[in-house]
């Protein structure tokens, strides 16, 4: 009997490597992304690649989160019993505050935080139902530290990662697993207009790596696991005053408007 992993923002860089990661070791997958027509191009070509292999897609928007909270166990209901929900649905965008795209901030907080608890929100919903199964948060090192031009994405993440520890805490006596990731630089096209990516991995080894850490039920790690464990500690560990001189010399200020 397979196992079946729902995964959203499917579409696209990690989440759509990590559907034909999933798919190749033999999960059935449910895939969501608003891109309803990318999915089912996803779905043709997973199924013709991999034997047995089974998808059903849903195009949906994170936003909406009342819809959220109905289209989860509708596909789930498709799929037969669900083992794993991925809330990997995620945008970036840069930001400097006190510039007149406070929306740009807006989204992001919609997408990767609102969105994401909605989905997780659901998934709780759909395991305690089910007697138990696994839900993955994808967060980022960027949460890790405000990083300067990047506020409201590091806010995104940094609150995703600590909402995500209180419902391990409620919900891990359940049966139900919660699973932190926190990539480094994946080459997807959230970052491809980046001038600097260090320790940069491609999509398809970051979703290696992440299914690797979700098959063996991790709380918590970095994507890859190495360097960015260590440069995460680093991160934290950094005095203020070397924090913010690394930051200022590396994001340059925009000159005022
Ligand atoms: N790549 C990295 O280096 C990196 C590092 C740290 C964390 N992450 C996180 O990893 C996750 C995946 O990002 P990625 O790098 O794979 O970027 P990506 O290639 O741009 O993919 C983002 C995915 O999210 C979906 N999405 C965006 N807004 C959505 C919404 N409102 N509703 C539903 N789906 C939505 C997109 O699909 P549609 O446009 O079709 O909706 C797309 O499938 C994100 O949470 C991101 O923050 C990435």
């Amino acid at each position: 009997m397979s196992r079946v992993a729902i995964v959203t923002g499917a579409s696209s860089g990690i989440g759509r490597a990590l559907a034909f990661e999933l798919a190749r070791r033999g999960w059935w997958l449910g895939l969501c992304a608003r891109r309803g027509d990318e999915l089912e191009r996803i779905r043709r070509e997973i199924e013709s690649a991999t034997a047995g292999a089974r998808v059903e897609t849903s195009a949906l928007d994170v936003t909406d989160t009342a819809r959220v909270r109905e289209a989860i166990p509708e596909l789930a209901s498709r799929l037969g019993k669900v083992d794993l929900l991925v809330a990997n649905a995620g945008v970036g965008g840069e930001r400097f505050a006190g510039d007149d795209r406070f929306a740009v901030d807006e989204g992001i907080i919609r997408t990767n935080l609102l969105g994401a608890m909605a989905t997780v929100d659901a998934g709780v919903r759909l395991f305690r139902a089910s007697g138990g199964g696994q839900i993955v948060g994808v967060t980022s090192v960027a949460g890790f530290r405000g990083l300067p031009g990047h506020g409201a994405y590091s806010a995104s993440k940094a609150a995703l990662a600590v909402y995500l520890e209180a419902v391990r805490a409620e919900v891990e006596p359940g049966g139900i697993t919660v699973t932190t990731l926190a990539p480094g630089y994946i080459d997807t096209p959230i970052n491809n207009h980046m001038k600097s990516r260090p320790f940069l991995v491609s999509a398809e080894q970051g979703a290696a790596r992440a299914a690797d850490l979700i098959e063996r039920g991790v709380r918590t790690a970095t994507v890859p696991v190495f360097p960015w464990n260590a440069i995460g500690v680093l991160m934290r560990s950094l005095p203020d005053f070397v924090w913010y001189r690394v930051m200022r010399t590396q994001v340059a200020p925009r000159p005022r408007e």
